[in-house]
């Protein structure tokens, strides 16, 4: 970078910035995947292995990126995925990120272990958004969440099922996030010592640092290892796709899957009667050693039939790769690590700018793929490269 590169458009622009103004074991809990990486690396490159095709000539003069998501109107097929903690990562992090949302016209993803709960989220836009659950052991507090979040406008729920138990992120336990004792305690606050600007904006004036939506059951929520201990102890193992059925029950909204990679497993989901599915590896946070979402999109996209509703994430870094991802199937996509970075670098309006690159890139794409809607990109205008 040089110093007279001023302005951030890409999502390593601001991965960049983030990474100067979050304490270390921040930036690597956001930045970082499951042991080697493998996957979290595959998810990003294996985007280059599909190629686009231009075609010419076909006026258009009207394109139009918006379309519908999880049945209402969206200014182009991008949702925000839900990822925990957020309000760490800048100063009330889930309603900067809803309003952001909001002003993009996209939908936003609150996550069940995000910092603010879901009414302050509802009443910092007064929007409909997505509630992302991950199943307790405890039912009935699993069943108190969802109503909170149904009575603060959530319509579709995103029900996570690849985090069975938590990835070994091995960045986590080398600086302390996790674990580590006294010492991991000692090299947190030294990391919190050396970014002020963190320090002072989300780590004082961001205060309360509790899981909104579990504050009161995580015993000591400002504690970190708390938390781990709370996912260990709460998150159940023993989910089954009959659960599938329970919340069906008990949600009256859209549901969708997240977290499937295999066709089978699409299958299924569907079978017990959930609206659609989002393949997604977790970012490449939990088994590495899995394939890339993108290479395994259009075998979920064949065995599901077109009544559902598939999205995508992990790995998708700018409109492009959004173009790759619709020409392969799906629906839409999700994008969590870029939302994130450009949060903590420039706050709401860092995620304004970085959709509204997105945005500009889906439509300049479509332009010189000589299509005007988003329905119109299929897979006859994508290839995979030969080796
Ligand atoms: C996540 N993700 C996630 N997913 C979920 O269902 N609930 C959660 O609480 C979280 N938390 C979370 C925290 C952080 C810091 C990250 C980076 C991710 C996964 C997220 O929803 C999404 O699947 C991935 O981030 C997608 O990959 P990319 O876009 O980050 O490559
Ligand atoms: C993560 C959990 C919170 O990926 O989903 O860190």
């Amino acid at each position: 970078m040089s110093i007279y590169d001023i302005t951030p458009v890409s999502v390593a622009d601001y991965r960049r910035r983030a990474k100067l103004r979050l304490p270390g074991f921040l930036f690597h809990y956001i930045d970082g995947g499951a042991n080697d990486e493998d996957t979290l690396i595959a998810n990003v490159s294996d985007f280059r292995r599909y190629q686009l095709k231009q075609r010419v000539m076909r006026n258009v003069d009207s394109v139009d990126t918006s379309t519908t998501l999880a049945g209402r109107a969206s200014a182009m097929p991008v949702a925000l995925a839900p990822v925990g903690m957020a309000g760490m990562f800048a100063r009330r992090g889930e309603t900067l990120a809803a309003n952001a949302a909001k002003s993009a016209g996209i939908p936003f993803t609150t996550s069940t272990v995000g910092i603010c709960p879901v009414e302050e989220v509802a009443a910092a836009t007064g929007e409909p958004f997505w509630f992302q659950l991950y199943m307790l052991r405890d039912r009935d507090l699993v069943l108190k969440l969802l109503e909170r979040a149904q009575a603060a406008g959530c319509d579709t729920l995103a029900f996570t099922v690849d985090l069975a138990v938590p990835g070994m992120r091995l960045r986590d336990f080398r600086n302390g996030m996790l674990g580590g004792g006294l010492p991991g305690k000692l090299s947190q606050l030294a990391q919190i010592a050396s970014s002020p600007l963190w320090a002072v904006d989300v780590g004082l004036r961001g205060r309360p640092h509790h899981f909104g939506n579990l504050s009161d059951v995580v015993p000591d929520p400002d504690d970190l290892n708390a938390y781990k201990a709370f996912i260990d102890s709460q998150f159940d193992p023993t989910v089954t796709w009959e659960d599938i059925a329970w919340l069906r029950g008990v949600w009256k909204g859209k549901i969708l899957i997240k977290g499937v990679l295999e066709a089978d497993d699409a299958r299924a989901a569907i079978d017990t009667g959930a609206d659609g599915v989002i393949v997604s590896n977790h970012g490449g946070r939990q088994l590495d050693g899995v394939a890339s979402t993108i290479t395994k999109l259009g075998e979920v996209a064949a065995a599901v039939g077109e009544s559902t509703e598939i999205y995508l994430d992990s790995g998708v870094r700018s409109g492009i790769d959004v173009v790759k991802a619709i020409a392969l199937g799906a629906r839409g996509v999700l994008i969590g690590r870029p939302w994130v970075f450009a949060m903590a670098a420039c706050g709401q309006s860092g995620i304004e700018d970085l959709l509204a690159v997105f945005q500009q890139e889906i439509s300049v794409a479509m332009a010189l793929m000589g299509v005007n809607t988003i329905e119109e990109i299929n897979p006859e205008l994508i290839e995979l490269v030969q080796e």
